[in-house]
């Protein structure tokens, strides 16, 4: 009965968001201060703007931990956690360049930059480019240094920033415009080009779109350009062929297997020359997800509406809603806070479960290559047919691998969407291998049933490993299935 009663209240909820008749927020500046135009220093913003000053600077305070099974980001011990150590088929996979080598969880928005200048550095190799979605200087970097802006090395290009803000993350700035407040996209060079390829008119968005809009100038995936001499070039989102709300993982994937000149890696385990994939939140939520076609933006998860004193705002403590209790959905949902809860780890389990199996079935695959590689080297003659088509369907479910993996949520943002294109990425490596263990047996070659992964090779060969780091926690397929590889 309580349940029967609950929707109706939601959906009137959602229809009011998605329709845009929420109250408009009141943006009165506190003190009638003047923000500069082109202010990049939040203090300056927050003298107009205590309050929401106040609340994005705390996203520098860990969180609690256990309110989040998969999220556990930074906690009270100051602990960073490591994605090569949970999922250890990553350090495989990885192997042969930065994210091998060292690749976390993410933290606080405060953190974004200061955790680039802690990583290690093979991290931040591609030059200056890695600051794209790091700091809200690089509208103005980029406008100034042009092409070596993304050259330069990473420390040379961050230090043209003012010494006060060389560990300042996103900003004020980078979200709104200082004149009425108003939402703005402030990296033209980046989402801005890409909105162009969608075909998106931008004098038709949406303010709820906005809301979402300005976290996919970061929380999207991306390629780096690189020049004959592997110098970056330029950086771009891998958008084409897409269009708005239907932003396949295939379109993505031809897009960066057929350009010639993103390969911003080796894979050291096959010898592949690569291009990369990174958090798709934006490209895995919009497309047709549950809360996507109920009208919700990033913001409504992510910075729901919270009193302080006697103002209603929008928290600027972005983070994870399990970590704040779920609020962000009681805007919508009439359900307990344990429920909501509930609901999100079981589809994260799922999600794990197969990201799992998809992994490691990647890694087979990837392992028997490395043993064909080796016989090739030997003189022995693979068939090329069979080695062409497992090569192509191993490259799919890398790619597919990659995308859930990296994507930030572990499946929540859209459930069926990331089942759908793990159990490809299974279909693809199971495929793949049954070529691969063809063409040995055209060789005359023996293929033991289970490959040995040899993990701790790569989970313990990563060179200087930091101690604030998680030790090796693994994430074991919640359904034990993981056992049975
Ligand atoms: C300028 C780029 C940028 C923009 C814009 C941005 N983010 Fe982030 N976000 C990041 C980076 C980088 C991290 C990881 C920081 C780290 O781990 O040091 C992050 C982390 C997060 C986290 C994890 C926080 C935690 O406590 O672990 C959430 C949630 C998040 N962002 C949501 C959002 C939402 C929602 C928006 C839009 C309102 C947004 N972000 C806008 C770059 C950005
Ligand atoms: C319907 C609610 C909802 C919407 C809309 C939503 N998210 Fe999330 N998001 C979640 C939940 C739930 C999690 C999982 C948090 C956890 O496991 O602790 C999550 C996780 C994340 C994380 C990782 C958080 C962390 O602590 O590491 C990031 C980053 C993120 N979302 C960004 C976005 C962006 C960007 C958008 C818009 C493109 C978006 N989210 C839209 C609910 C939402
Ligand atoms: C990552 C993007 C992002 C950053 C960074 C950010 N904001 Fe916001 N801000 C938003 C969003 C989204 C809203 C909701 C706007 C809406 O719905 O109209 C908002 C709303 C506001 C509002 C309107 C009232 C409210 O609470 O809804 C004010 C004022 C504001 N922000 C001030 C600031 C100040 C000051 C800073 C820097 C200290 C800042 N914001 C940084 C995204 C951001
Ligand atoms: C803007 C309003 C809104 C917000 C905020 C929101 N939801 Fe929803 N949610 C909806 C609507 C609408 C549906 C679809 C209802 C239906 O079809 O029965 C839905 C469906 C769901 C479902 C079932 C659909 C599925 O994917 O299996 C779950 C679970 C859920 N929401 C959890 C959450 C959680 C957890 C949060 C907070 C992190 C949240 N929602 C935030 C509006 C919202």
């Amino acid at each position: 009965m309580k349940k029967l009663l609950a929707w109706p209240l939601a959906m009137i909820a959602v229809a009011a968001l998605a329709g845009g008749c929420q109250p408009p927020e009141k943006t009165e500046a506190v003190r009638p201060v003047e923000i500069a135009k082109g202010e990049i220093d939040p203090a300056e913003w927050g003298k107009a703007f205590p309050i929401h000053y106040d609340m994005w600077k705390s996203t520098a305070e860990p969180t609690e931990p256990g309110k989040s099974k998969y999220k556990k980001g930074f906690d009270t011990d100051h602990i960073t956690y490591d994605k090569l150590s949970e999922y250890p088929f990553m350090a495989l996979l990885f192997n042969g360049w930065g994210f091998g080598v060292e690749y976390n969880e993410p933290r606080g928005h405060a953190y974004m930059l200061k955790d680039q200048v802690d990583i290690d550095p093979s991290r931040v190799g591609a030059g200056g480019v890695c600051l794209t979605c790091k700091t809200p200087y690089v509208p103005k970097l980029e406008a100034e240094m042009g092409r070596d802006y993304y050259a330069k090395p990473w420390d040379e290009v961050r230090h043209r920033i003012p010494e006060k803000h060389q560990e300042l993350g996103v900003s004020c700035i980078d979200c709104h415009d200082s004149k009425d407040m108003s939402l703005k996209i402030s990296r033209e060079f980046t989402l801005g080009k890409a909105l162009d390829v969608l075909g998106v008119d931008r004098s038709k968005l949406t303010h709820q779109e906005m809301r979402t809009l300005v976290c996919a100038q970061c929380h999207v995936t991306y390629s780096i350009n690189k020049d004959e001499n592997k110098k970056s070039v330029g950086v771009y989102f891998p958008w084409q062929g897409s269009s708005w709300g239907d932003i396949s993982v295939e379109n993505i994937i031809k897009q960066i297997r057929e350009d010639k000149t993103n390969k911003e890696w080796v894979q050291k385990v096959t010898g592949y020359k690569m291009p990369f994939m990174r958090h798709a939140e934006f490209e895995l939520y919009s497309r047709n997800s549950v809360h996507w076609m109920a009208g919700a933006a990033c913001a409504d998860c992510h910075m729901p509406y919270t009193k302080v004193g006697s103002a209603k705002v929008s928290d600027h403590r972005v983070m994870s809603p399990l970590k704040n209790d779920m609020k962000a959905c009681q805007q919508c949902h009439t359900e307990t806070p344990e429920w909501l809860r509930n609901q999100v780890i079981a589809i994260q389990d799922r999600t794990v479960s197969m990201m799992n199996r998809a992994g490691y079935a990647t890694a087979t695959v990837a392992k028997i290559i490395e043993k064909v590689h080796k016989l090739q080297e030997a003189g022995i003659t693979i068939d090329k047919d069979l080695y062409e088509k497992a090569k192509d369907l191993y490259m799919e479910a890398f790619f597919r691998t990659l995308y859930i993996g990296g994507e930030n949520s572990t499946g929540f943002h859209n459930p069926t969407e990331a089942m759908r294109i793990l159990g490809d990425a299974v279909a693809f490596a199971t495929k793949s291998e049954s070529f691969l263990r063809q063409a040995l047996t055209k060789a005359g070659q023996e293929v033991p049933t289970t490959i040995d992964l040899e993990l701790s090779k790569y989970l313990d060969g990563r060179g200087k490993k930091k101690l604030n780091r998680q030790p090796g926690v693994e994430i074991k397929d919640p359904f034990g299935v993981q056992d049975k590889f």
